[in-house]
């Protein structure tokens, strides 16, 4: 199920699912696949029944502590509260500027590698792992070694033996993190990132340890570039394949917004993630037993005819409500608000800078091959 061409046009394969099989056993993942809409909402909005806590993420070869994105409340609403204050859109908003700039800084280096590059290692990789080291304060010099580690990191979503070393790859990740911690709250200098609030929260009395804080800061790392990468490679993919859409956006950036609502529906770059069900629970003619491992696939969900009409077409004007994109629920995406600031300054950016710009034909798109993430390793760019 899992192949190359399968991670390529994942929609493809979730067409011919949904019709047959909407609720679908992956063997190698020991999980269900749910294929659409209103089964994803379902999980989705329904935490008690549908756990993120998985104990696979907590075995004694690679204990870490809770994430929020790996635990449920109680201790998910705790850890989420100690960094929503950084991430409200007023908040965002203020870094608008210092993101514009940054973004053509790169692009000035981009456009020095001459007509042929990989759109992933000139720009949409850098650019938002340096927005998400500056606002946990980690030197930004640093983020080709915790791009490296992180894109190790989520190999730990696919079955044995990368399961593993995505499982050390984290532990890993936490180690830099809790170094650069450590450190920070030796030399007593705070500043207004995000570590500084997390070190001032803590000492202010907030319940939160170091391990804790550590993977927090190893989430963020992930949770924070990745993504947004993946979401500006797909956009690419999107226009490349859409030439009247690509004249627009360069002619006018005002349609990034809906630009990128629509990739996020089309090809969003959170594929789905894993829950565990904590009783017996149909779903709909199908039913599970307590302890089973579910799989709810955004992307699928936000290609179903029952919600979208001509689900198959990317169109500019669509505007689609609920899309999953950002998943749903009490663990919707955190980083929101900043990966479409990100997204919505870089997008126009790159195609005011090479409004040529084409995917390279001439070179294989390399997916990334994991069952949480559509996006790309390489992407070749001819501009
Ligand atoms: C286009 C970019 C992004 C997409 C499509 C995306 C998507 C998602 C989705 C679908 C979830 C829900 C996961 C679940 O239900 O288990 C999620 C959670 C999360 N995202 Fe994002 N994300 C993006 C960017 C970011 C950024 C830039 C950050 C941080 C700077 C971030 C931080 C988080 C965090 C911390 C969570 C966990 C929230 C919780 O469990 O309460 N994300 N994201």
């Amino acid at each position: 199920m899992f192949d190359r061409q399968f991670h390529l046009e994942p929609f493809v394969r979730f067409e011919e699912l949904r019709r047959h099989r909407p609720v679908f056993y992956v063997e190698a993942l020991d999980a269900w696949l749910l294929l659409r809409h209103d089964h994803v909402k379902q999980v989705l909005q329904d935490p008690r029944t549908f756990s993120s806590d998985d104990p696979r993420w907590h075995t004694e070869e690679f204990e870490t502590a809770p994430t929020m994105i790996t635990s449920d409340d109680p201790t998910h609403r705790r850890l989420r509260a100690l960094a929503q204050p950084a991430f409200t859109p007023r908040r965002i908003a203020k870094l608008a500027t210092a993101v514009e700039e940054l973004c053509e800084s790169i692009l000035d280096e981009v456009e020095a590698r001459g007509d042929r590059f990989d759109l992933v290692e000139a720009f949409s990789g850098p650019f938002p792992a340096i927005v998400i080291a500056e606002l946990l304060g980690v030197p930004r010099e640093d983020y080709p070694r915790f791009r490296r580690i992180a894109a190790q990191a989520v190999l730990a979503t696919r079955p044995e033996p990368e399961r593993s070393v995505g499982m050390r790859a984290g532990q890993e990740l936490n180690a830099y993190y809790g170094a650069f911690l450590r450190e920070r709250r030796e030399s007593g200098e705070l500043g207004d990132d995000l570590t500084s609030d997390f070190i001032r929260a803590q000492r202010d009395g907030a319940e939160c340890s170091d391990g804790e804080l550590e993977a927090m800061g190893s989430l963020f790392l992930i949770a924070g570039h990745e993504t947004t990468t993946n979401l500006i490679n797909n956009a690419v993919r999107c226009l490349d394949d859409a030439p009247k859409l690509r004249a627009k956006v360069v002619a006018d950036p005002d349609c990034a917004r809906d630009l990128v609502t629509e990739v996020l529906r089309y090809r969003g770059p959170v594929l789905g993630n894993f829950r565990f069900t904590t009783r017996t629970v149909e779903i709909g003619e199908t039913v599970l037993p307590a302890g089973s491992r579910v799989l709810p696939m955004l992307m699928a969900a936000n290609h179903d005819p029952n919600e979208y009409e001509a689900p198959g077409e990317f169109q500019l004007e669509r505007r689609a409500k609920g899309h999953l994109g950002f998943g749903r629920g009490i663990h919707r995406c955190l980083g929101e608000p900043l990966a479409k600031l990100e997204a919505e300054i870089a997008i126009p950016a790159l195609y005011r800078r090479f409004p040529e710009l084409r995917v390279d034909t001439e070179r294989d798109i390399l997916p990334v091959e994991v069952p949480v993430i559509h996006g790309c390793r390489e992407l070749h760019v001819r501009v």
